[in-house]
């Protein structure tokens, strides 16, 4: 009983108190909303921000972070063992994403540096936009827009931008997480079947508002779109490739919001020229910013430069989010948001 008491008053302590960093010098990687970047300049000592309006060089990068106690970096930033060690005074990245497969979290582990996301504020703006991207492919609106501006339309027409129909389709979902899961929620409003497959064996909120948990062939065989929402790890690299492509049906639509290589694109620009499936909403690519050649001359595919989570509000919680867990490491106290929880249990040991 002691000894567990004991254990709880440990864990409810700041984990590395005697830690404390006096004068922090934080790096920020990109630009972020003036709210959390007041907050930083409020709480550090030196906060210097990349000033370009361009992703940093791997080699800028390593240089600008050089000597900092904390980081806030973006995807885009690839926090390998080498950057770890090219910055050995960093204690905390604290990634601007729920994402954070830019980042070797277990070399962090080993250096004792924490790394922190910001799942959860930015579930509900993420889901929207697979939305928007689901009814934009199957309703064909970025192909007639652009037919409208280029002054083709000449009145009605009977059988001008046919489209799929939304209510009363299938939905699959690939990741039932909190976005799929936010995802599966609003396809109520269109009284769609929603079917889901999940890597965690945990029940999920869906099983009690009609949504069936299926393997991957039933969902890619039955459903009129699939939503990816699944982290993007060594097991879901290209997750959907050819083989899982020529399994859905030749009237299906492919949603990805989540990462890009869950997809093999060369296998996606086939099967979309090739009508094995009807159409595809992207958010995100395989080796973005760049695309597989031949994706952007196609007329069924809606392309976005990764904007799920683009919201005034959501981007100002998640860079809140991300600056409270730096300062809260720097201060000696166990952020909100860690990755690496080992790393509070190490230092407790
Ligand atoms: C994330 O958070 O992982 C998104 O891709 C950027 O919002």
């Amino acid at each position: 009983m002691r000894t567990l008491s004991k254990l709880t008053q440990l864990l409810a302590m700041p984990y590395t108190n005697d830690k404390r960093i006096e004068m922090p010098n934080i790096f920020v990687t990109r630009e972020i909303p003036q709210p959390a970047l007041k907050f930083l300049q409020e709480k550090a000592d030196v906060v210097d921000v990349n000033p370009h309006d361009r992703i940093l060089e791997h080699q800028e990068f390593l240089e600008s972070i050089a000597r900092r106690d904390g980081v806030l970096c973006t995807l885009n930033n690839k926090v390998d063992a080498g950057t770890l060690d090219a910055a050995p005074s960093v204690k905390v990245f604290a990634n601007f994403a729920v994402g954070y497969n830019n980042i070797n979290v277990a070399a962090a582990t080993e250096r004792g540096i924490v790394i922190t996301n910001t799942p959860g504020v930015l579930t509900d703006a993420t889901a929207d936009l697979a939305w928007a991207l689901l009814f934009a492919t199957a309703r064909r609106v970025v192909e007639a827009d652009e037919f409208l501006r280029a002054g083709h339309f000449k009145g009605w027409a009977p059988m001008m931008y046919l489209g799929a129909d939304i209510t009363g389709s299938t939905l699959g979902i690939i990741g039932a997480g909190r976005i799929g899961t936010a995802m599966g929620l609003r396809a109520a409003a269109f009284r769609m079947n929603v079917l889901y497959c999940n890597s965690s064996s945990n029940s999920s909120e869906l099983d009690g508002r009609g949504a069936r948990r299926v393997e991957m062939d039933e969902l890619l065989r039955e459903s009129d779109f699939v939503s990816i929402h699944a982290p993007l790890n060594e097991k879901t690299r290209h997750l959907i490739g050819r083989d899982e492509l020529a399994r859905m049906k030749s009237t299906a639509h492919l949603i990805n919001t989540a990462r890009g290589p869950i997809v093999d694109e060369v296998a996606l620009v086939d099967a979309l020229r090739n009508s094995i499936i009807a159409g595809a909403g992207l958010d995100v690519f395989e080796d973005e910013p760049a695309m597989k050649p031949g994706l952007t001359e196609l007329k069924n595919v809606v392309i976005l430069p990764h904007i799920g989570s683009a919201t005034i509000g959501t981007r100002t919680k998640m860079a809140l989010m991300a600056a409270g867990n730096i300062i809260a490491v720097l201060n000696g106290e166990r952020p909100d948001n860690p990755v690496n929880p080992e790393v509070f249990d190490q230092a407790l040991r």
